[in-house]
């Protein structure tokens, strides 16, 4: 199978495909999934392959050890993004948003505030606020068409009630991949503040030729003992629903903390998420990524270069992820109006809101599906806006 083949998800208990409606009010019937951030693409080979080897086991009692997803996952940090990672520094979650919502918990208390750059993926602001904390949003500014960290306003804005920051690195939802200056940059002000450093990187493998991916431990090396680096396969090799993650805490103390929550929680790794990920953390995996990127690539240039031909329409260029984030503030139309178009006219579902300040007038469009399938939500969007000078 090739990432042009056409596949329907419809009915298949897909939460992008299957919860559209309700969440947009575009029927799957005529209208194009572009919200939930997971690709419409057929599951690598070597994942098949050893689901097949879990079925011919024909078992699925309790297992002895989540060892083989940490050790792959320690090996391919190393190999694809030149980070040497101690597995024993890392702990299996049931997701990023698990390890979030955790690490809040134990490290902070109520009333503290978080720090994060927004616009920023949705679920870092719910953690904060479902865990009684304090979300402190620091807005990027753009700048050259990119977004970029302002440390000065946020320096000059703390009210000494910051407990920790979390990154989106690369960035959900506009796919910047940050220097390791600006890594450094962040780091040392984590030190002059004391605050904990949590950088989620779960879209890591996922950067545009031109651009690196900088694991925020090798920028700032000497950051570790506060820093907290959150992982997994999930974006990557498109298996979320198998929910592993792997929390890297470098210090000692925080880590046993760490595993003492997941314990009083009795929360363990599970078997499928362990075998998807030893899988996919592998030479073949590796193969397959590098298709992948190459193909989302082409998928980003062609609907940023459409989009951009929407007068007032003005996509951000993206340096990773398959997540396009569109403003039309210079439309001159209300939100309302762009959403009409959008979902009434247009019959597309891209995620709306929700990105914390800065994001208001943006949509954004998941484009890992097929070519075809980008091919026709540009001309429906050139169309639903044709009206414009
Ligand atoms: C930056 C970021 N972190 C975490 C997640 C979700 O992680 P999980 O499904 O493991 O909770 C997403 C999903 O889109 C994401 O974009």
């Amino acid at each position: 199978m090739t990432f042009d083949d056409p596949i329907d998800r419809r009915g298949t208990n897909s939460s992008k495909w299957d919860k559209m409606e309700a969440y947009s009010g575009v029927s799957p019937e005529d209208g194009i999934a572009m919200w939930v951030a997971d690709m419409d693409f057929p599951a690598a080979p070597v994942l098949q392959e050893a689901v097949q080897g879990l079925l011919e086991k024909a078992n699925y009692g309790y297992f002895a050890s989540d060892a083989k997803a940490i050790e792959a996952a320690a090996w391919w940090m190393k190999e694809r993004h030149g980070w040497s990672v101690d597995p024993d520094w890392m702990t299996s979650t049931l997701g990023l948003g698990h390890a979030i919502a955790l690490l809040l918990e134990t490290f902070t208390d109520k009333g503290d505030e978080v720090i994060i750059f927004t616009p920023v993926y949705h679920e870092f602001t719910n953690k904060i606020r479902s865990a009684e904390r304090v979300v402190h949003e620091s807005p990027l500014v753009i700048e050259g068409g990119i977004y970029h960290m302002d440390l000065d306003a946020l320096e000059a804005g703390l009210t000494g009630r910051e407990k920790a920051v979390i990154i989106s690195s690369p960035h959900n939802p506009a796919g910047r991949v940050w220097t390791p200056e600006e890594l450094q940059q962040l780091a040392a002000l984590c030190e002059r503040h004391d605050l904990m450093m949590i950088s989620d990187e779960i879209h890591h493998d996922l950067a545009f030729p031109g651009h690196r991916f900088t694991p925020f431990l090798t920028a700032a090396p000497d950051a570790a003992q506060r820093t907290i680096v959150l992982t997994a396969a999930s974006k990557t090799f498109n298996i979320a629903g198998a929910r592993q993650a792997a929390v890297t805490i470098p210090d000692a103390e925080k880590r046993m903390a760490f595993r003492h929550a997941l314990h009083v929680h009795q929360t363990q790794p599970n078997l499928l998420g362990v075998e998807l990920t030893a899988a996919a953390y592998s030479p073949r995996g590796a193969q397959w990524v590098d298709e992948l990127v190459a193909y989302i690539h082409g998928n980003a240039q062609l609907f940023n270069d459409g989009v951009a031909q929407i007068p007032g329409a003005v996509p951000m260029p993206m340096q990773s992820t398959y997540l396009a984030w569109v403003d039309f503030a210079n439309t001159g139309l209300a939100m309302e109006d762009v959403l009409a178009r959008v979902h009434d006219d247009a019959r597309l579902a891209p995620s709306v809101g929700g990105f914390g300040t800065g994001g208001e007038s943006f949509l954004r469009f998941n484009l890992g599906t097929q070519r075809a399938r980008v091919e026709e939500a540009v001309s429906r969007l050139q169309d639903a806006f044709s009206d414009l000078q």
